[in-house]
């Protein structure tokens, strides 16, 4: 991977959007700082400044861009693996959050760039790593790895080990290595109840959990669906 960092920039995500012709495959940005991050669902992703990891990798090999459905389930997973490190015990909320004690401790915005086809895909991810206190419109306040650790950890560190981590495992993912087994342990959503919002219907629904091609299995009004992820948002 090649590594970019910046102290401030509008969005990590963005920057790949707008120079993705000139960067390589695995081009890793991070910043300490971004001024306009982005969420999902054009909401804003505020961050204090040097506090967390904020990253976007860009991926332009034809291996990864067919496996779209499984990368940002896989760059959770990874988060999960180095987080396991420090003791801390997380959960996947599928397809795109990383849960801790029922707080929101990651989120990832999968975005791509298509012309005639997908000319690559940007995996963004935000991690609280040091920051203690969240300012915001949340049901649930958000965690931090500090708040769990119980103390602040060196974010170099943490970086290396998250990237080292994504390299492999999207390494295995190029060798078509079943995830499944692993992955399902971590099911957040798994036997719960939640309202969702289903191709833009509001719907109460039980959660089964995530199937082997990793779409998530539901049932509603006595119908058992399979959705992929961009099908469903949730509130819980
Ligand atoms: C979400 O949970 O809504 C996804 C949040 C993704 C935030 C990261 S921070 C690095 C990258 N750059 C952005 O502008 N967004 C992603």
């Amino acid at each position: 991977m090649k590594t970019i960092h910046f102290e401030t920039i509008d969005s990590t995500n963005t920057y790949l959007k707008n120079n993705y012709q000139f960067l390589d495959n695995m081009t890793f940005v991070s910043a300490d700082y971004q001024s306009s991050g982005r969420g999902r669902n054009n909401r804003n992703w505020k961050s204090e400044n040097g506090d967390n990891l904020l990253f976007s990798l860009l991926i332009k090999e034809e291996s990864l861009i067919k496996e779209f459905k499984t990368l940002s389930i896989i760059s959770a997973f990874s988060l999960i693996e180095v987080l396991k490190e420090y003791g801390i015990e997380a959960k996947l909320k599928w397809p795109n959050d990383v849960y801790v004690n029922d707080r929101k401790i990651a989120g990832i915005l999968l975005e791509a760039v298509t012309l005639n086809k997908i000319e690559c895909l940007i995996i963004g991810m935000g991690i609280n790593v040091n920051q203690k206190e969240f300012e915001g419109d949340y049901l649930r306040l958000p965690t931090s790895i500090a708040l769990e650790y119980k103390q602040d950890v060196d974010l170099n560190l943490f970086k290396i080990m998250l990237y080292a981590t994504l390299e492999d495992n999207l390494k295995k993912v190029r060798e078509n290595y079943d995830f499944y087994k692993e992955i399902v342990q971590y099911d957040y959503l798994k036997d719960r109840e939640v309202y969702a919002l289903i191709r833009n219907e509001k719907k109460k629904i039980k959660v089964l959990g995530i199937e082997k091609d990793f779409s998530l299995k539901v049932e509603y009004e006595g119908i058992i669906d399979n959705l992929e992820s961009g099908e469903i948002s949730f509130h819980i």
